[in-house]
């Protein structure tokens, strides 16, 4: 896992690919389209957007649709991640993607924004304190 106590890096570049995927977003049931990017320790960026289902559970979000297809491109090492929302307050990503983000991410950066340039950034250990992983295992 990474963890450092260094400043966050500038994130408003790997947001601005955030902000992009979301157009992507197949969000027919909630209109609520969500963009993710996820930026790996070498500058690669990988991006995802919320893709729903009828069934409404099968649904997966941003963010897990951006480290699923980085994982499944081989990318291991990652820095931080962008998530771009338009909302009243900057989403930060839900519970299920906290836990996915750190199995497969640790404890990167997590910079969350919305269309209007709100913004905020920590890291993941913030919004998942004492997590649940393998070393339990
Ligand atoms: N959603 C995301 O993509 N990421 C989040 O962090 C929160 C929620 C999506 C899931 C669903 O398609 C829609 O937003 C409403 O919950």
């Amino acid at each position: 896992m990474t963890t450092s106590k260094t400043a966050a890096p500038p994130l408003q570049g790997l947001s601005d690919y955030a902000r992009d995927a979301r157009k992507g977003a197949v969000a027919p049931y909630s209109n609520f389209k969500v963009g993710a990017a996820l930026l790996t320790v070498d500058g690669e960026i990988i991006t995802g957007c919320n893709v729903e289902s009828a069934t409404y559970g099968l649904t997966l979000c941003a963010e897990r649709i951006a480290v699923f297809k980085a994982v499944s491109e081989g990318f291991r090492k990652f820095s931080a991640v962008a998530v771009v929302a338009d909302s009243h307050v900057v989403t930060p990503p839900c519970g299920a993607c906290r836990q996915v983000l750190w199995e497969l991410c640790g404890d990167i950066w997590v910079h969350i924004a919305d269309l209007k340039g709100h913004k905020k950034t920590m890291r993941l250990s913030k919004l998942l304190p004492e997590p649940f992983d393998k070393r339990f295992l």
